[in-house]
């Protein structure tokens, strides 16, 4: 029979491992405005930013990242969402910043949003991409992920692929790589260009508009005091570990299927807005 001690000694290193494989947002993000509209809720689990007429809200991760495989659940505002704008990121700081950006651009009820995507390095971003979803991203949580190594950064989506941005640094494209981001999400107005382009103006009669955040899971390399400590999935270099990871041929098909039936812009192939040409990275495979 098994001795209570041995039965304790159980107890608590199960009690560790959920520890570590929950998140919990009062432990890894801070709430940084909006005057009460962001709460953080059932003890850590959930996470919500609100918008009204007089402001809206945000938060940002406790840890700086240098490299990551960090997953997102969010559930946007419902209903007539036209106007606002759900902000997810990760951005460094200063003038010559990185940023790797989902924004989520609400519409009139049964419209689709649009998801935006955006990659800064050095300061530089002009390299948008947008989406329609294949779901309702207000009627439930869904994934939204960023894989950020040395070689790649790519959005996913439920885990699928929906962008993927190499890095061409040997082509002379600057790539995100040295400097250590934070994540940040904001709920903000934004009706002068949101919803088709302006036209389409907030409904305050619906305020306060809400989204809601849960289950972040990040892999990543957290820098603290100069230091870099990195959490593997497996031995870094190892086919499996996300530092190291790159685009299988399904993740390539999916890819395809949703460039091919979901995207909505894409700044490689909008040659009237680069008449001298298009950037670098859009002529490279
Ligand atoms: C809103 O819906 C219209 C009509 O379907 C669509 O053209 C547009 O891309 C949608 N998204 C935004 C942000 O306007």
């Amino acid at each position: 029979m098994a001795s209570p001690i041995m039965f304790l000694t159980l107890l608590f290193s199960a009690a560790s491992l959920i520890a570590i494989s929950s998140a919990n947002f009062n432990q890894d993000f801070q709430i940084t405005w909006g005057d009460g509209r962001a709460k953080i809720l059932n003890n850590g689990e959930l996470l919500t930013l609100s918008l009204d007429k007089a402001s809206g809200s945000g938060f940002q991760s406790q840890n700086e990242y240098l490299f990551g495989k960090i997953d997102m659940q969010l559930k946007l505002v419902a209903g007539n969402s036209a106007g606002t704008v759900t902000a997810y990121y990760l951005s460094s700081k200063g003038s010559t910043w990185d940023e790797i950006d989902f924004e989520f651009l609400g519409n009139l009820t049964g419209d689709p949003y649009t998801l935006h995507t955006n990659v800064f390095s050095q300061g530089k971003g002009n390299r948008e991409q947008q989406f329609h979803l294949w779901f309702d991203p207000t009627a439930d949580f869904h994934t939204y992920s960023i894989l950020w190594n040395p070689n790649r950064i790519v959005f996913s989506v439920d885990g699928t692929p929906i962008r993927e941005f190499k890095n061409w640094e040997s082509n002379g494209v600057p790539f995100p790589k040295d400097q250590p981001m934070r994540i940040y999400s904001s709920l903000w107005n934004a009706d002068d260009w949101a919803t088709r382009g302006g036209l389409v103006k907030t409904d305050w009669t619906k305020a306060p508009f809400t989204a809601s955040y849960k289950n972040f899971k990040a892999e990543a390399c957290v820098l603290s005091g100069g230091q870099s400590s990195c959490s593997p999935s497996a031995p870094a270099g190892s086919r499996n570990s996300w530092l190291s990871e790159e685009m299988d041929s399904v993740s390539q098909e999916r890819l395809k299927w949703v460039q091919k039936n979901y995207m909505i812009y894409n700044y490689c192939t909008d040659t009237r807005r680069f008449p001298q040409g298009l950037p670098t990275e859009c002529k490279l495979p």
